[in-house]
């Protein structure tokens, strides 16, 4: 088997090592597409980064947090640990390859069971700063890095989290320029919030990753072995998005692989279109509920028959919201604009 190694990211990379040669005075959102590479960049990042750098990485990924007291075990590994533990236990045999620990705040699980009692979640930013200043170094400031943050933004969870959060990450940057903050997110509503959100007007910046450009994808495939024939294939349905050009890779006869991921995809989001005319739908936007029309989502759709990017103006927020939601179009609210998720997405609609 073959390991894809990574490819580019020059200009990201670039941006990302200039700011952290800065002292921290802005929260930093990286944001793009679903499957753009943005983990994979920070990654990358991480892992080219000088050893007196300390960096926390934190993935929300697969985490259910409906409360401060499961962010609290997310943040802080408990859970993570524990199990590491016993796995690591397991396959003692091996344990001298695995990594010693994750990569969360550490902290003692006697100290965690008496600090956390009182469910203050000021308690628990005191003692992230207090680790922070134990790892900060001078010139080599700690990197918290918070993969997909919109899993707390949810308006489900506790309301006021994110707000504190996002004043914990102000201070940490802004106020005493002590960590550099990366917050990561695919979801491009989270994104479009935090955009308008006035509490962060002027405390943050915005990084694209976007799917690979042109000559991007070509110098990755032809990297791989790719004709021109393949090339110009893979490029016409796939464009940039790398775990697209990764499945086109494991494949002898590519056009072919590439024909039936757009039936796939096709399948899916007529399914998705069906199931709105024939049952209906609703969607909640700010705790209201609306019901998502049928006709609005054509409409919207039609509008990309003969352009790639359409106005943010141009769908209405429900149509909008929906399709967003479904991972069928992105929304970059920088740029105002809303284009299909990827160049597959584009060709089925
Ligand atoms: N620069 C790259 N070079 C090689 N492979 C890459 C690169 N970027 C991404 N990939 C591949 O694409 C896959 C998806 O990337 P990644 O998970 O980083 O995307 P993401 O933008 O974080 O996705 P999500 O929107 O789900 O958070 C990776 O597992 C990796 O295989
Ligand atoms: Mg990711």
């Amino acid at each position: 088997m073959r390991r894809i190694e990574f490819h580019d990211r020059e200009k990201e990379t670039m941006e990302l090592t200039r700011i952290l040669s800065t002292d921290p005075t802005l929260i930093t959102f990286i944001y793009g597409p679903i499957n753009s590479g943005k983990t994979e960049l920070i990654n990358n990042l991480i892992k080219n980064l000088p050893e007196s750098q300390k960096v926390f990485y934190i993935n929300l990924r697969g985490w259910f947090i409906s409360n401060y007291d499961e962010f609290i075990k997310v943040i802080f590994d408990v859970e993570h640990v524990a199990r590491y533990k016993r796995i690591k236990e397991f396959l003692k045999p091996v344990a001298n390859v695995l990594p010693e620990s994750y990569s969360g705040i550490p902290i003692p699980k006697d100290m965690f069971l008496k600090l956390f009692k009182e469910k203050e979640v000021e308690d628990a930013f005191v003692y992230i700063e207090t680790v922070l200043r134990a790892f900060y170094k001078d010139g080599y400031p700690p990197v918290l890095v918070i993969d997909e943050l919109q899993v707390i933004g949810d308006l489900k969870v506790d309301d006021l989290l994110i707000y504190k959060l996002f004043n914990f990450f102000i201070r940490l940057t802004k106020e005493l320029h002590l960590a550099h903050v990366f917050a990561i997110s695919s979801d491009s509503l989270f994104i479009e919030d935090v955009h308008s959100e006035a509490m962060l007007e002027s405390r943050c910046r915005y990084l694209l990753v976007d799917d690979f450009d042109y000559e991007t994808t070509a110098a990755f495939l032809e990297k791989h072995g790719f004709t021109d024939d393949e090339n110009a294939i893979a490029w016409e349905y796939c464009g940039g998005k790398p775990v697209y050009l990764i499945e086109l890779m494991n494949y002898e006869n590519r056009e072919e692989k590439a024909r039936e991921m757009l039936v796939l995809r096709t399948g899916e989001i007529e399914t998705i279109l069906k199931r709105i005319n024939e049952l209906g739908g609703e969607i909640i936007i700010e705790d209201t509920k609306y019901s998502v029309s049928y006709e609005k989502l054509v409409e919207s759709l039609k509008k990309f028959v003969d352009r790639e990017t359409i106005d943010m103006n141009e769908v209405d927020e429900i149509s909008k919201a929906f399709l967003v939601k479904k991972n069928i179009l992105f929304v970059d609210p920088l740029r105002k604009t809303i284009l299909p998720q990827s160049k597959l997405d584009l060709l089925v609609i």
